[in-house]
């Protein structure tokens, strides 16, 4: 017979954990994420600064959270290291102000990492369930994220047990750990529905020291209604991808496709649902967004398999209403497997990410502001790219309202070099990559990409190069950067005093 699990108040469990210690929290962005134990810990640290001692530990997720975890710990100044992604503004603010060391990893890496024992020990796991019992098995919720490695690395387990979603979510989880090197085989994934593993974590229940009992939806932000710009962007991919189609390049059946987090990619997704030319489509990505649902629901969307369900409050509700609808229709996978390159390859993947800025020649900078400034991390995004069958980022020509121009000269910070990108799509138009040389990599990204008001002088740089292989001069690579540092604007750059 097995023994009851203890139940803890969010506050005891905080008590257990001590300064110094690594943990590992559950969920893929704020879906799934823990939310009271992390909360009671930004108050434990907080009292225990006021007493004049130390109190910060290093914080490991499957990718961003909510304001509940990285908002709170960042304010309470309790975070000692953060990886792989974020997206909180207060977290953001610490990591820049250089108060939190932050590493970016892709986050297919981030459980195999742990494994390898790369970032040190894991002491405690912190996961957000739907279900757990005595024997030691664990329901989560609407995130995976690295979970199952979490739990079976660290030393002691909080289970955050949360009324908010049923246990009834329990078959929609597919949870499995590939073998470390030597011992690794292929991962028998051949289609986005194939299941390999097990719908549960299971753990040595003697692991779990606590349950704290909660009862709060995920900390997610909704999405903007499409804008016309994000609109015209989801019209120009789609319009690309009915293109290849038609051109015999992706299959008549289509292949699965990998799209990015927030508007843009909620935009693309709404476009390609309404595109006559585009036929229902499978999609193997790591997030599940609002605009996926509307789209199993209409039948475009035949699958779709990912590492959590970031939907609006009411929209997982609507899906919890019609639970038995969408089981057959969904899959959450650790990030490991929803990310994992040998399958993005295998399955062909049409994959979909958003850029902060691109230069000439398609290198790609998804993470920082003016070459300095962290924003989120690179997140999935080189997971996916990297492998693909074919690889489109989407971006706004210009970002603060016109002042500055997401196409470059030289992009200030490197993601994704050239070689991993097939194409650039703006609400201007697309950008084709495949087979082109730098000079007629340039020409075509400006042309079809840039802003209006930036084409001149972007073309002007051109000129300059007119015998070489790749147009580039360092003392001028960075001259628009500059320009906007000194301006406040990228526009009016003299290329002659620099050239
Ligand atoms: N230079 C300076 N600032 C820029 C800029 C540029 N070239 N381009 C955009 N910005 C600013 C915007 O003005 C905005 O600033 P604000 O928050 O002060 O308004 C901010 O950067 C982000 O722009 P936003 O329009 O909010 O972007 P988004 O929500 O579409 O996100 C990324 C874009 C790139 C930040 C986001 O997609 C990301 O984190 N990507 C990396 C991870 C990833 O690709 N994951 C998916 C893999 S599955």
């Amino acid at each position: 017979m097995s023994t009851p699990l203890p139940r803890l108040t969010a506050a005891e469990a905080a008590s257990l954990i001590h300064h110094g210690d690594s943990i590992c929290f559950s969920g893929f962005t704020p879906a799934g994420s823990p939310k009271a134990v992390s909360l009671a810990l930004a108050e434990r640290a907080k009292a225990l600064h006021a007493e004049g001692k130390p109190f910060k530990v290093g914080v490991i997720t499957g990718a961003s959270t909510g304001k509940s975890l990285d908002g709170a710990l960042a304010l309470a100044d309790a975070v000692s290291f953060r990886t792989p992604y974020q997206s909180n503004a207060d977290m953001r603010k610490s990591i820049n102000a250089g108060k939190t060391r932050y590493f970016d990893m892709h986050l297919s890496m981030v459980a195999q990492t742990l494994r390898y024992g790369f970032l040190g020990k894991v002491n405690w796991a912190i996961i957000e369930a739907c279900d757990v019992t005595p024997e030691g098995e664990i329901v989560v919720t609407s995130g995976v994220g690295i979970a199952p490695t979490a739990c079976r690395l660290a030393d002691k387990i909080i289970i955050e047990l949360n009324a908010n979603h049923p246990a009834a979510l329990r078959g929609f989880h597919d949870i499995y750990e590939p073998l470390d090197p030597p011992h690794r085989r292929e991962i028998p994934v051949y289609k986005p529905s194939d299941r390999i593993g097990s719908p549960v974590i299971k753990v040595d229940p003697s692991k779990i020291v606590g349950v704290v009992l909660t009862d709060q939806p995920d900390e997610t932000g909704g999405f903007d209604e499409p804008s016309e710009i994000t609109k015209q962007i989801g019209q120009n991919v789609a319009d690309f991808l009915a293109a290849e189609m038609k051109s015999g390049r992706v299959p008549a059946e289509f292949l699965p496709i990998q799209s990015g987090v927030g508007n843009i990619a909620n935009a693309v997704l709404g476009a390609m649902g309404l595109h006559p030319d585009i036929p229902a489509f499978e999609m193997y990505t790591e997030v599940i967004q609002d605009a996926v649902i509307g789209l199993i629901r209409n039948g475009k969307l035949k699958f779709a398999s990912g590492s959590s369900l970031t939907l609006s409050n009411d929209v997982l509700k609507s899906i919890y209403d019609d639970i038995e609808f969408f089981r057959s229709r969904i899959l959450l996978r650790p990030q490991e497997i929803s990310n994992n390159p040998e399958i993005v390859r295998r399955l062909g993947l049409i994959t979909i990410n958003t850029a902060i800025e691109v230069d000439f020649f398609g290198n790609i900078n998804s993470t920082h502001i003016m070459g300095k400034n962290m924003m989120n991390g690179i997140g999935g995004s080189g997971d996916f790219t990297r492998n693909a069958y074919l690889s489109i980022f989407t971006c706004p020509s210009v970002a603060k309202g016109g002042a500055i121009s997401s196409i470059v000269p030289f992009a200030s910070h490197l993601d994704h070099s050239e070689h991993s990108v097939s194409a650039i799509i703006t609400e201007h138009g697309i950008a084709d990559l495949r087979g082109k040389s730098p000079h007629e990599r340039a020409s075509v990204i400006i042309n079809h990409c840039a802003h209006p008001d930036y084409r001149k002088q972007l073309n002007a740089y051109l000129d300059y190069f007119p015998n070489s292989h790749t147009p580039q001069a360092l003392c001028a690579a960075f001259a628009m950067h500059q320009q906007y540092a000194k301006t406040g604007d990228m526009r009016g750059v003299d290329w002659a005093r620099l050239l």
